[in-house]
């Protein structure tokens, strides 16, 4: 396993359609349920600072809490103002019962 894959959580600690952050290391990390799909991107709004696990999950959009922007969650895009810089996503590696990510790759498994 690759020095960068690290484990965030527990596959059980998030209810189907929900979102929960976890610290890692000195990041915080928003890790989305979304169907029984794994997402885990940064959990600070790329807008303000406020936390994306406060938010609203609508499907596969996380809304903030603090001025309504929003992002698409399996690639970070915005989906609402003001919020204007794209969300860092996470590749997800789900095994046994948990999920880890590679703080160097992105959803897509590129470089990050
Ligand atoms: Fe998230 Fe302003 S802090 S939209």
């Amino acid at each position: 396993m690759a020095e960068s894959v690290v484990r965030v959580c527990a596959q059980a600690e998030v209810a189907p359609d929900s979102v929960k952050a976890f610290e890692v290391g000195d990041r915080r990390l928003a890790v989305f349920n979304i169907g029984g799909t794994f997402y885990v991107t940064d959990d600070e709004c790329t807008h303000a600072s406020a936390s994306l696990a406060e938010g609203m999950l609508d499907g596969d959009v996380i809304e903030c809490c603090l001025h309504f922007g929003a992002f698409h969650v399996p690639t970070g895009a915005v989906q609402a103002p003001p919020a204007s810089v794209a969300l860092r996503t996470y590749k997800v590696e789900l095994k046994g019962d948990d999920v880890f990510v590679d703080l160097d790759r992105n959803a897509a498994g590129e470089p990050a």
